[in-house]
Formats: C-alpha cells, sequence, structure tokens
C-alpha cells in the first residue's frame, strides 16, 4: 500500500503523456512534429527551465475541447489514486490556453467534468489553483483573473509559474492583492531557478502561503531560519530538479538537508509526464536514493496533509 499522501504541486498540462499527447493530436486534426511517441520522448532531454516550457507550451496544442480537458485530468488522477494521492491540489495555465483561441471556460468545464467526480471515481479530493504566467504581462494576469471570475466558486487559489529569472514576484503585486480581495489561496514558485530574494518577495509582497519549489532558499541561513520559524509549507519535486538541472543529480539533493533544517517540505511531482514519475515515484527516488528513513517518508506525508488547502470546501459551504 503506497503512504497516502497529498499532492500540492501539479500541473495539469504536465500530466500529458506522449501517448495520450499522440491520441488527442489524431482526435483533432493536429498534426506533432515527431515521428512517433519513441520520437517525442527523445525530446524530454531538457537543459533547464525554459527549454522544458518550449515543449510544455508547444505539446498543448493538441488540447481544443472540454473533453480533453476531462480526459486529461482523468488519467491524472487515476494514475495519482494508484500512488496514494487522496488530495491534489490542481495547477493549471489558462494564459496557455488563452493565447491559443481556447477559452478558460472550455479549461475549466472540462477539467471539472473529471475533477467533480474525482472523489466517487478515485478516492481523490482535488482543488484548482489559477497560475499566471510570470513572464506575461502584469497586465494579462488581470485580464485572465477578471476572465475567470464566472468560475470562481471552483478555484480555490492562484499562483505564479513559468520562467522565473528575470520575473519577481512583485511584478505581480496587483493581482495577488485582487486575488486576496476575492478571496483566493494564494502560492507562488520561487527559488527553483530564480535567486532566494524571490522566496522572501513572494511571501513579503504577494502574500504567498506556500512556496512551489523553494530550493533557493538553502543559499540564505536567515531565509531558512524564517522559513521554519513561520512555518512556510516548500512543494519541493525532487525528479523534476534533476530533469531540470536545478540540482546536480538526484543524490545531490538538498531534501535531506532542508528536513534537517525543519523545512516543512512535501514532495509532489509538477510535471510527471516529462520527469520521470508520479507522486509515489517521487516518494520512491527519494527513498532509494537520498535513503530517507520511513519517519523521514512519514513526516513527507504528514506535511502534505498540514501545508493542503483542505479546509476550503468547507469554508465555501458554509459561505
Ligand atoms: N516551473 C515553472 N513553471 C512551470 C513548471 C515549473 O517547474 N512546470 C510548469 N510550469
Ligand atoms: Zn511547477
Amino acid at each position: 500500500m503506497p503512504l497516502p499522501k497529498a499532492e500540492l504541486h501539479l500541473h495539469i498540462e504536465g500530466t500529458l503523456e506522449p501517448e495520450t499527447a499522440f491520441a488527442l493530436a489524431a482526435r483533432n486534426g493536429v498534426t506533432l512534429p515527431y515521428a512517433d511517441t519513441d520520437a517525442l520522448r527523445e525530446a524530454y532531454r531538457f537543459t533547464d527551465l525554459q527549454s522544458f516550457l518550449d515543449l510544455y507550451y508547444a505539446l498543448m496544442d493538441v488540447l481544443r475541447t472540454e473533453q480533453d480537458f476531462a480526459d486529461l485530468a482523468d488519467a491524472y488522477l487515476a494514475r495519482a489514486a494508484a500512488q496514494g494521492v487522496r488530495h491534489a491540489e490542481i495547477f493549471f495555465d489558462p494564459q496557455a490556453h488563452l493565447k491559443r483561441g481556447v477559452e478558460l471556460g472550455t479549461v475549466v468545464e472540462g477539467l471539472w467534468r473529471a475533477l467533480g467526480r474525482s472523489e466517487q471515481n478515485h478516492g481523490v479530493s482535488t482543488q484548482l489553483i489559477l497560475c499566471f504566467l510570470r513572464d506575461e504581462s502584469a497586465d494579462s494576469a488581470l485580464r485572465t483573473l477578471r476572465a475567470a471570475e464566472p468560475w470562481l466558486d471552483r478555484i480555490t487559489g492562484v499562483g505564479l509559474d513559468s520562467a522565473e529569472v528575470g520575473h519577481p514576484p512583485a511584478k505581480f503585486r496587483e493581482v495577488f492583492r485582487a486575488a486576496a480581495d476575492l478571496g483566493l489561496r494564494r502560492v507562488a514558485h520561487a527559488g527553483e531557478e530564480g535567486p532566494p530574494q524571490y522566496i522572501t518577495e513572494a511571501l513579503d509582497v504577494l502574500g504567498v502561503e506556500r512556496i512551489d519549489h523553494g530550493l533557493r532558499c538553502m543559499e540564505d541561513p536567515a531565509l531558512v531560519d524564517r522559513l521554519v520559524r513561520e512555518r512556510i509549507p516548500l512543494t519541493v519535486c525532487p525528479l523534476s530538479n534533476v530533469r531540470l538541472h536545478t540540482v546536480a543529480s538526484l543524490a545531490e539533493h538538498p531534501l535531506p538537508a532542508m528536513l534537517d533544517a525543519g523545512l516543512v517540505c512535501t514532495v509532489n511531482s509538477d510535471d510527471p509526464a516529462y520527469f520521470g514519475g508520479y507522486a509515489g515515484d517521487n516518494f520512491d527516488a527519494v527513498r532509494d536514493t537520498l535513503g530517507l528513513t520511513e519517519e523521514q517518508l512519514r513526516t513527507l506525508a504528514r506535511n502534505s496533509f498540514l501545508a493542503a488547502f483542505l479546509e476550503h470546501d468547507e469554508e465555501r459551504r458554509q459561505r
């Protein structure tokens, strides 16, 4: 029996397996610039975050209809459930779809077809977190939030993802303020490729409750002390860090040092179709390669439930 866990850092578009990409391409009459799934898998040799993002955004072209998004999410939830995930807080990137003419309603309604039945079908409770692309303008993020207003009953929070360096959190001060005013929870990717100051800025300027990745906090002892003291959860994604060369190898991953420092770490899959594994695979990898103890693995799993926005649905029902 895999350890029960919550997944808090998962981009639904990053669950597009090569076989699904080809199936959806055929369904929608899209031609992919790869001969077959093996040729596509060959392209999964990333040098950094941007080299991954280029493929990630290009392959999204196969996602066109509500049913496409429903099938994508349903396949993820089935795999996640098989690996012990009991609760999933799922990121999606509306701007990447709007830009290619796919409406927000298509994305949210499609995802909801799967999420709305997930507890019955897979035993996984779910929430949606709308991410702003930090390499797009602050104005575009604001327009996206406004466009999402009809679906806010299905959206728990907002996040910030895509190319980090050169796009500091403070650029999104206004839209995160507006999101807070709408009662949305806030998270942000920070300290993946970007400097430790971006983590501080995400906390102080955007008011985020969790930091996605956050690895580079380890370069700043005063920041580590703060994250420990304030019990700010970090959603760490070990296999992603290896594939995007954020760490030199899994054996050199700072997760053990982060746990020793007292940081509230969780283990997640980020973009499992691209990085070689789902949540349970990430747990297995850190157990096998980093030698984490059963007690440390249980701490990581417990942290995932403590860091989840689980009370959200209850609050919403009472509103
Ligand atoms: N980092 C930033 N943006 C992303 C990622 C990531 O790991 N995955 C999908 N969008
Ligand atoms: Zn991510």
